[in-house]
């Protein structure tokens, strides 16, 4: 039973409001952590910090946009002030970019390392900043089976999760003396409003109806099911509790077995 195992301790989640970041936030708040959830959609993390305080736990909403270094810094201040530390982040927030390589745009790759890549190193260093001074912490960074890889479709995405693998070992090694682990996972193909757009996206460059995409990538994984979020969540919790204590600079596939490394 992990219920208890992060008993008073706090768990800033960016990106927490919908999708993985929400399936994240709860199952950290089951485990015990008091969480804030960071995202560009007030709304939506208003609504998952309802769903911890009926658990039992306190929660937090903020809004933030990680590409704005200054506000992110702001977060991670208002965290620490108003839930009284910060002992895990996940770094989460993110978003998709499919196009046939002919049509990507700069503006693509600018959002891609903007927002993944910058905007999750923001949250990183802030984070580290305080746990460093205040005893340590655990840092848990989203990458992504498109990390691992490339996809044709997925070129921009690809790159941006591959250095997000490369940003996960490079501030483990820096931190690791202060007490501070960092890790990543990389999933799948996970239900969530994400896959939703990605089979769209698909489905016109392609040309085939919309479902089919999704329908063929589900096929072809080994485990033989679509990813739930709750399937990212419990491998969060591992890296953010005391049980992955002895690991840093690692990356996670959760992927039902699409990549083998
Ligand atoms: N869904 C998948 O198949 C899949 C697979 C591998 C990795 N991932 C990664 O997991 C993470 C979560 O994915 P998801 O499927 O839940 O996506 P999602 O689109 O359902 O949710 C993403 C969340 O991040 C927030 N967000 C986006 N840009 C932001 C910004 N600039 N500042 C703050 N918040 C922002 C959104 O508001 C939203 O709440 C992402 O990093 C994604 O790349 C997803």
């Amino acid at each position: 039973m992990s219920e208890g195992r992060l008993n008073g301790k706090v768990a800033l989640v960016t990106g927490g409001g919908q999708g993985i970041g929400r399936a994240i936030s709860l199952r950290l708040a089951k485990d015990g952590a008091n969480i804030a959830i960071a995202d560009l959609s007030l709304e939506n993390a208003e609504s998952v910090v309802k769903e911890i305080e009926e658990m039992g736990r306190k929660a937090i909403a903020l809004e933030v946009d990680v590409r704005n270094r200054e506000r992110v810094r702001d977060v991670v201040g208002q965290v620490t002030e108003k839930l009284g530390g910060l002992d895990i982040l996940v770094n989460n927030a993110g978003v998709g970019a499919f196009n046939p390589i002919f049509e990507i745009e700069e503006k693509e790759l600018d959002l891609q390392y903007e927002v993944n890549v910058k905007g999750l190193f923001f949250a990183l260093q802030a984070a580290a900043e305080y746990m460093v001074k205040n005893g340590g912490g655990k840092i848990v960074n989203l990458a992504s089976q498109a990390g691992r890889r490339g996809e044709p479709y997925a070129l921009s995405y690809c790159m941006s999760k591959a250095a997000v693998i490369s940003i996960t070992q490079s501030a483990a090694l820096a931190l690791a003396s202060d007490k501070v682990t960092v890790n990543a996972v990389a999933p799948g193909v996970v239900d969530t409003p994400f896959w939703v757009e990605v089979d769209k996206k698909f489905a016109k460059i392609q040309n085939l109806p919309v479902g089919e995409p999704k329908r063929r990538v589900v096929e072809s994984i080994p485990l033989g099911r679509i990813e739930q979020p709750e399937d990212v969540a419990n491998v969060v919790s591992f890296l953010a509790g005391p049980d992955s204590d002895y690991m840093t600079g690692q990356t996670v596939n959760v992927d039902g077995g699409n990549v083998l490394s």
